[in-house]
């Protein structure tokens, strides 16, 4: 088993790196934004709950969450691994997430961080924004207002690995095949590691 956490602000490149990460490695992606945007697409009442939040750029529950990637490990049970993409959001959900897995007798290998500047940030949710149909991405305000949330709840999730000694940073700047082969490059060697250990 090799789990990994793909870390960064709204716009770094994890969903688009994440992907890459998953074909190469063979491991399941699971994306909590992708997940939340399926249930407000299909109606559900989960959906029609969490669409008035992530349009705010708000955080929803970390019980939500957390059973959300509950579930769909256990629907992958002779995964290889698993990236998890968006997720821990907050503290909470990393402690939560490290339950989960002690649970299954498995456990997050590396916390692997995209580091891109709030300036690069704000330019690459505006320019997707025009194409990627997310309401989350169309308002200056919003994206804001992501990026604040980021900052307030999510960065600390950075010192929760860092004290594990799991935190990895990235440089997240440049094309995405250069950002894709500094984390090929990680993701070898941390792999090497933890079949040595
Ligand atoms: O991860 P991504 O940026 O695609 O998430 C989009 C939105 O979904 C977030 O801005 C947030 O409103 C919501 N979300 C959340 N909790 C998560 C993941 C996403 O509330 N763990
Ligand atoms: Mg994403």
């Amino acid at each position: 088993m090799f789990n990994i956490v793909l870390f960064g602000a709204p716009g770094a490149g994890k969903g688009t790196q994440a992907l890459l990460l998953a074909e190469k490695f063979d491991l399941i992606h699971l994306s909590t934004g992708d997940m939340l945007r399926n249930e407000i697409a299909s109606g559900s009442r989960l959906g029609q709950q969490a669409q008035n939040i992530i349009s705010k750029g708000e955080l929803v529950s970390d019980e939500l969450v957390i059973n959300m990637i509950r579930e769909r490990i256990e629907r992958h049970p002779d995964a290889k691994g698993f990236i998890f993409d968006g997720f821990p959001r907050t503290q909470a959900q990393a402690r939560e997430l490290d339950r989960l897995l002690q649970e299954k007798d498995m456990k997050v290998a590396a916390m692997v961080a995209l580091e891109v500047d709030p300036a690069e940030l704000t330019c690459r949710l505006m320019k997707r924004g025009e194409s990627s149909g997310r309401p989350d991405d169309n308002s200056i305000e919003i994206i804001g207002n992501r990026i604040e949330v980021y900052n307030r709840k999510t960065t600390p999730v950075i010192e929760y690995y860092r004290a594990q000694e799991k935190y990895h940073p990235v440089d997240g700047l440049g094309h995405i095949k250069d950002v894709s082969q500094r984390l090929n490059k990680l993701t070898e060697s941390l792999l090497s590691q933890s079949v040595a250990g």
